[in-house]
């Protein structure tokens, strides 16, 4: 998938249209691919779900893998929509039915921010030594030099901001995700001091569309496009008609993710406008996975069947490995290294080099006690879990023990260890 300059360009069907039309118009760089990469980067979508080994799982994911998959064949969407599936409660005795939310709901009153009040004004360099985005050793470059790409320190230094615009975009499209979600959520969920927390959320993450969009159109001045398998994850709970899949597709899995991302970076960065924009971010996430952890909590060991469960569990499973073995950034490597290395030596780079690996593991340490506190991390996943090397994550504290301030000391805490 291509880097989107803020002001789009024409997408990839038009300038296939434009080479057929012409053969002296250039074509941009994506379209130069030889075929054996473009058949890889197709394998390689598809690959996504082709690996997983529920037939549940991938019959939940399969439909939104292959739109994944259609953008990526076709270029850059700007606009689509999907259908929606699911079903709005009502509730004409408006009852208070959920304690824990109604504080929550009380909290994220007392909690909200205007966008508009951050300094704005602050003057950003992408590209400057002394506010890195990303430290300098965030990319092990002895092992870039060692995959036979050779940088000068000003590439170098563009690399590092790069990566630091792709991790902010994706940030941007999760938090387009999550305000529908939250809108959805706040229709279907059943408990009515739910809904009232729910509007709270939207508000939230209308406002995190509004910080990440304008950072990078004023401080950075690009924005790459969404990711594969953050897409899927997106689209899949999009369209799912059950109200507790949605929760833990995006309060749990993608915020719960996004949490960890979110800290690491509030750690790394030296940018004290991004730093800013992080930490107020991170309060109000850190509510967010707080009530998904109420609402599935009383859900999942209350009201579901072991089967049901079960079905839970592998989801939850698959999209954990789906958003740590993928999340390699292929979106920066088109744009740089495409034709100069293959996919595959770009993904044992990103897999070995230590800030790139840190990030993907990093993404982890919030989201697996709150998997834990949910009841998805019974004796029979678990051991799966710690084969795949997330097992250190399994006994932190979960997310209705760790919200606010409490969160931001916990991050400090990880960076002195
Ligand atoms: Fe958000
Ligand atoms: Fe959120």
């Amino acid at each position: 998938m291509r880097v989107t300059p803020c002001a789009a360009g024409p997408c990839a069907a038009v300038w296939a249209w434009r080479i057929m039309a012409s053969p002296a118009a250039p074509a941009p760089r994506s379209l130069r691919h030889t075929l054996g990469q473009r058949i890889d980067a197709c394998a390689e979508a598809i690959d996504v779900v082709t690996t997983m080994r529920d037939p549940r799982v991938l019959a939940s994911l399969l439909p939104s893998a292959l739109r994944a998959l259609l953008l990526r064949c076709t270029g850059d969407a700007s606009q689509e929509s999907l259908p929606a599936r699911h079903k709005v409660v009502f509730d004409w005795a408006y009852p208070a039915d959920f304690p824990a939310m109604e504080e929550l709901y009380a909290r994220a009153k007392q909690g909200q921010w205007d966008a508009a009040s951050l300094a704005w004004n602050t003057s950003v360099d992408p590209l400057s030594p002394e506010k890195r985005l990303l430290p300098y050793d965030f990319i092990d470059w002895e092992l870039l030099k060692a995959s036979g790409i050779r940088l000068t320190e000003h590439e170098k230094t563009k690399l590092l901001a790069d990566l630091c615009v792709w991790m902010l975009s994706q940030f941007l499209h999760g938090e387009q995700g999550a305000l529908f979600a939250a809108l959805q959520v706040t229709e279907a969920v059943p408990f009515f001091d739910g809904k009232f927390y729910g509007a709270t959320q939207v508000m939230d993450e209308a406002r995190h569309v509004e910080v990440y969009r304008r950072y990078l159109e004023t401080k950075l001045h690009k924005r790459y496009e969404v990711n594969d398998n953050l897409y899927t994850i997106i689209d899949a709970l999009m369209v799912d008609s059950r109200w507790d899949m949605k929760f833990l597709g995006m309060q749990i899995m993608v915020e719960g993710l996004a949490l960890g991302a979110f800290g690491m970076l509030f750690r790394l960065t030296e940018e004290p406008l991004l730093k800013d924009v992080v930490r107020r971010v991170i309060l109000d996430e850190a509510r967010h996975v707080h009530y998904g952890v109420l609402a599935l909590r009383e859900k999942f060991t209350k009201h579901l069947s072991d089967r049901e469960r079960r079905e839970r569990e592998e989801w939850a499973f698959e999209v954990a490995l789906l958003m740590r073995n993928r999340f390699y950034a292929m979106e920066v490597y088109e744009e740089w290294f495409e034709g100069r290395m293959s996919r595959a030596t770009w993904r044992e780079f990103t897999a070995r080099s230590k800030g790139m690996s840190e990030f993907r593991r990093t993404m982890f340490r919030r989201l697996v006690p709150n998997l834990r506190a949910i009841g998805l991390l019974s004796p029979r996943i678990a051991p799966r879990y710690d084969a795949e090397g997330l097992g250190e994550y399994m006994h932190g504290l979960a997310a209705d023990r760790l919200t606010g301030e409490a969160l931001l000391t916990d991050l400090d805490g990880a960076r002195a260890a």
